[in-house]
């Protein structure tokens, strides 16, 4: 590979129109991480001198995201060539190997982007092809007699024949720096967009009797751009099956991965087992051992060693759930530390609440944390019993080993090792049932005997 000094420049100034958005293409997100930050990524694993996004104006969201790196802005969007050119502004002098990359093509490996440098080795120009099933939108390559690189085509530039092309331009180029000014201004605007096209590089190279290299890479999935929403529905797919297998490979167990959706920064140690459908937002981390049973939903939660959530369970954020705990199916949990041991089993509400090891908190209670202005904790301490479909009002305190009836709400504190019951004893009439059941039958024989009234 060369030893020359490396900077990349990623084009990212396009409208990105048919993504029908107000927002900037590179700016939609792959696993809650923004395009651009994941070519970002690639791009700083290879140590480059520097990196220069070009941008368009107004674009505050995507400045921000790119920093701290170079942002040029293309003022007059006429091109992927004319964006190349408003780069070099950041690039003079330079006489390394300049990597031009596309923002829109966010999941290219570093190790494609090698192959890529080591194509051109001494050649002025390497350009990245690939083959695809479906060409369609894409530049092809046309390769003259001597199987060398003629020409890239447009799909909107291209006849018939040449639209049957499956070789096509992934948009990744990489260029001799000391030559690639002169090449960018005899670009011109002469195809059916009036643009300046990156892509006339090959044949301006050709005419003076250069040749440019091509490096074909085969898996067509890492190389394909984001145009449409549907192409940005494909990219996610192609990442969720990247971390998915990245995880695996580090010992997750996943019974149906296709069905599990994963963040950016999820992080799951080694020997945890996720059923199928399980949905990972911002922030999750998995101690080993740790179970998620089917069709849960974390965001923001840290669940430590051998516990098990769901199925059917939320965890929202700043949620830690003890050593193995158990939270069981129809239980959210918000902004809440649950002590090790403790168990959650069923169709219960816990948020804004400290609790202590081995609790049991029963099916239907729930913290009343919301008094309609603020919000207010609950303390439980450890070996503590919430009985079934209890209320507690918080601000409220459970202390250890506590007992609170079943049905109780509670609004005042409960010392250690008591027990607290709020609720109205039950009055038992007898005979009641039985009395009021022959009044009901009786009542429904003589509905039934009534002759019908002549129509
Ligand atoms: C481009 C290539 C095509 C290639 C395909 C691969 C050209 C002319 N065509 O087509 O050969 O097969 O990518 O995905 O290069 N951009 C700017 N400024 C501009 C125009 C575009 O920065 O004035 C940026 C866009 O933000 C985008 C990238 O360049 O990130 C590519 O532009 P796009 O319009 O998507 O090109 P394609 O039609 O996909
Ligand atoms: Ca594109």
């Amino acid at each position: 590979m060369s030893t020359k000094p490396l900077a990349i420049v990623i084009l990212a100034a396009g409208f990105g129109t048919r993504m029908k958005s107000s927002q900037a293409k590179v700016m939609h997100t792959l696993a809650g991480k923004p395009m651009i930050n994941w070519l970002l990524n690639s791009c700083e694993s290879l140590n480059p001198e520097k990196i220069v996004v070009v941008i368009g104006p107004e674009m505050p969201d995507l400045e921000k995201a790119v920093k701290p790196h170079i942002c040029v802005v293309q003022k007059v969007r006429d091109g992927t060539g004319g964006a190349v050119r408003t780069a070099m502004s950041a690039l003079e002098g330079f006489g390394g190997d300049v990597l031009i990359l596309l923002g829109d093509t966010p999941l290219i490996t570093p190790a494609t982007l090698s192959a890529l440098r080591v194509a051109k080795d001494d050649h002025a120009l390497a350009i990245l092809g690939c083959i695809m099933d479906n060409p369609h939108g894409y530049g092809r390559l046309i390769l003259g007699q001597d199987g060398m690189l003629e020409n890239i085509i447009e799909e909107k530039d291209a006849d018939p024949e040449q639209k049957a092309i499956q070789l096509v331009n992934t948009g990744a180029f990489c260029a001799d720096g000391s030559q690639l000014c002169g090449w960018l201004n005899q670009i011109d605007s002469n195809n059916s967009q009036n643009e300046f096209y990156i892509t006339q590089l090959p044949a301006i190279i050709r005419e003076q009797g250069g040749v440019t290299a091509a490096a074909i890479i085969k898996n067509p999935a890492e190389v394909k751009g984001c145009n449409t929403r549907t192409d940005l529905a494909a990219l996610e797919k192609t990442l969720q099956t990247r971390l998915r297998e990245d995880l695996m490979n580090e010992g997750v167990f996943m019974q149906d991965p296709d069905t599990v959706y994963l963040w950016h920064d999820t992080k799951i140690a080694p020997d945890c087992i996720i059923e199928p459908n399980v949905y990972f937002g911002p922030g999750v981390t998995l101690e080993s051992r740790v179970h998620i049973k089917a069709f849960s939903y974390l965001e923001g939660a840290h669940v430590k060693a051998e516990a098990s959530v769901g199925p059917f369970a939320r965890l929202r954020p700043d949620t830690q759930i003890g050593k193995g705990a158990r939270i069981g199916n129809f239980v959210e949990i918000k902004k809440s530390i649950i002590g090790p041991g403790s168990k959650i089993g069923h169709l219960a509400y816990v948020g804004d609440c400290h609790m202590g090891e081995e609790v049991n908190f029963s099916a239907g209670a729930i913290t009343v944390n919301y008094d309609g202005f603020q919000k207010h904790r609950t303390v439980i301490g450890k070996n503590v019993m919430v009985g079934s479909n209890v209320n507690l009002v918080a601000p409220v305190h459970i202390d250890d080993g506590a007992f609170v009836a079943a049905g109780s709400t509670i609004t005042e504190d409960v010392p250690a090792d008591a027990l607290s019951i709020a609720r109205d004893p039950a009055e038992i009439r007898q005979g009641w049932a039985a009395k009021y059941r022959k009044i009901k039958e009786a009542a429904q024989k003589k509905s039934r005997k009534r002759p019908k009234k002549a129509s």
